[in-house]
């Protein structure tokens, strides 16, 4: 039986979400955005704002929302703003305005020079809209439903090799699972990739290069890159060592005899034609695979590191999720609530952006056109109106309510909501399953982890380190 602790938290859920009042937000005519006031200002110079951001955004916002209120304007990251935002009506209006009215501001951000201007996450207009519509078959629920068995089989043989009584950083070995998951999407290969072929190098180097965006000296070359087109120095370098396996591995499969029955995600984009029958160059192709790689393993990986670094230090729901599977009384929905509840706490891209093109209503406030508006998750999703108790980790608030549209938005949303989505769900589904099967979990010290910022994500600051107990099976 689960704890008393457990079920009066559990009698308690109803509480646990709330609904925020209303707050008009909407395209206007620029006359009306002129009678209404700006956005207040951070009163910080523009240095200490991109740094503070950069190194400690969730102090940084929360101050902001606490001193300004919920709509506030900030200088440095993007040229020309952004306006931030954390009211779900605001939310709301930008997923669902034309897409011309607010295009993703992901081509300015630092993921530009790694990505280049041409893939669906850092294109914009049409060339997103052909560039997404030629991958959603790969990423639709049927698609994914093949996937399940082989990430089971990858998180069981990554559980096995763990050491029993010694501290052991979760998230590298959540990111092992996951990139095996996505390189097997991606090039059909499952498992490790045969030693010498380009898919192993590939992979080989994809880790090193992740590995080395966690050093300290990493940040630098981040900051280095707010607003450049191109990479440049020790990223420039990084990505030439990418590209070389990347380049390899495009060749090989186009030679391939197969390829007309192939399903992986390269196969399928080299004979996607566009509405003008036009394939996709080398080029293109790179970016693309690029992105996937990297959008679709870290982001999860670090997900379900944060999802442990929660659980251990949070009695209530750990009992509660360990019960519900290993006596299978409810463990599907007790897992996809510690899932939602974890993307809720720690939202992995805790801020998105758009450029509103025309001039907008944010509630009290008017913004001109042509301007950056972010939207903070982490704001969003830390409402004590929305959420009351909002920074307690309580996964029973998910029991039986369905997170709202516009309320919870890990993965964005509207034309650019993230593609990875289900991929996502079922690898945490699988991994956090297993992982509360089979092994007794506890925090190598008492004190919640530090949020990192790397690139555009919040992670970890020391990889989710826990101690197994014990292993089952
Ligand atoms: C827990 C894991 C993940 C999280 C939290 C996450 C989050 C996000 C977010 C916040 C966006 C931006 C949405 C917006 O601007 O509205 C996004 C976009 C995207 N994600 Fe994910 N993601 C995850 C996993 C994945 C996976 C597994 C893949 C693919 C293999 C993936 C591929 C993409 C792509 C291609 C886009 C760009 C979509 C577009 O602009 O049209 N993501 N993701």
């Amino acid at each position: 039986m689960p704890s008393a602790q457990v079920a009066a938290e559990e009698s308690q859920a109803p509480e646990l979400i709330g609904s925020a009042p209303p707050s008009p937000a909407e395209p206007i005519e620029a006359a009306e955005q002129a009678s209404l006031a700006l956005p207040p200002a951070i009163p910080l110079p523009r240095l200490a704002q991109t740094l503070r951001f950069s190194q400690r955004q969730i102090q940084f916002v929360f101050r902001a929302r606490r001193e300004l209120g919920e709509v506030f304007r900030m200088r440095g990251v993007v040229p020309g703003g952004p306006i931030i935002t954390s009211h779900p009506d605001h939310v709301r209006s930008l997923f669902t305005a034309q897409p011309e009215q607010v295009p993703s501001l992901t081509g300015e951000s630092p993921l530009r020079p790694i990505l280049g201007p041409n893939s669906v996450l850092t294109s914009v207009g049409e060339r997103h809209m052909r560039q997404r519509k030629l991958l959603l078959p790969a990423f639709h629920g049927e698609a994914i439903a093949q996937y399940a068995e082989m990430i089971a089989r990858a998180a069981e043989q990554e559980i096995d090799r763990w050491p029993l009584g010694t501290p052991l950083a979760l998230a590298p070995r959540m990111q092992a699972i996951t990139l095996d998951v996505i390189m097997a999407g991606i090039f059909g290969v499952e498992g490790k990739p045969a030693p010498g072929s380009p898919e192993a190098a590939l992979r080989r180097t994809v880790r090193r290069l992740v590995r080395a965006s966690t050093r300290p000296q990493a940040q630098l070359t981040e900051l280095a890159h707010i607003g450049r087109e191109e990479a440049i120095g020790p990223l420039r370098l990084g990505l030439a060592l990418l590209d070389r396996p990347t380049y390899a591995v495009i060749a090989a499969r186009r030679r391939a005899a197969d390829l007309d029955e192939r399903r992986d995600i390269l196969s399928l984009l080299l004979r996607a034609r566009t509405e003008e029958g036009e394939a996709l160059s080398d080029k293109e192709l790179r970016d693309e695979l690029l992105t996937l790689v990297l959008a679709g393993h870290e982001t999860t990986a670090n997900s379900l590191a944060w999802a442990w670094e929660r659980l251990v230090r949070t009695p209530a729901a750990h009992e509660g999720l360990l019960h519900a599977v290993r006596e299978d009384e409810g463990a599907e929905e007790r897992v996809e609530a510690t899932i939602v509840e974890t993307m809720r706490s720690r939202p992995v891209i805790p801020i998105i952006g758009r450029r509103v093109t025309v001039p907008w209503r944010l509630g009290e406030y008017g913004v001109p056109a042509d301007t950056p508006v972010a939207i903070s998750i982490l704001l969003v999703h830390h409402r004590e109106d929305l959420y009351p108790d909002p920074f307690s980790f309580r996964p029973e608030r998910f029991l039986g309510h369905k997170p709202g549209t516009y309320e919870w938005i890990p993965f964005g949303g509207g034309i650019r909501r993230c593609l990875g989505a289900a991929l996502a769900m079922a690898e945490m589904r699988v991994v956090l399953t297993a992982m509360a099967r089979r092994l007794d979990l506890e925090a190598d010290r008492p004190e919640p982890e530090r949020a990192h910022h790397r690139n555009v994500t919040m992670i970890p600051a020391r990889g989710a380190r826990v101690v197994v107990r014990a292993r089952r099976g």
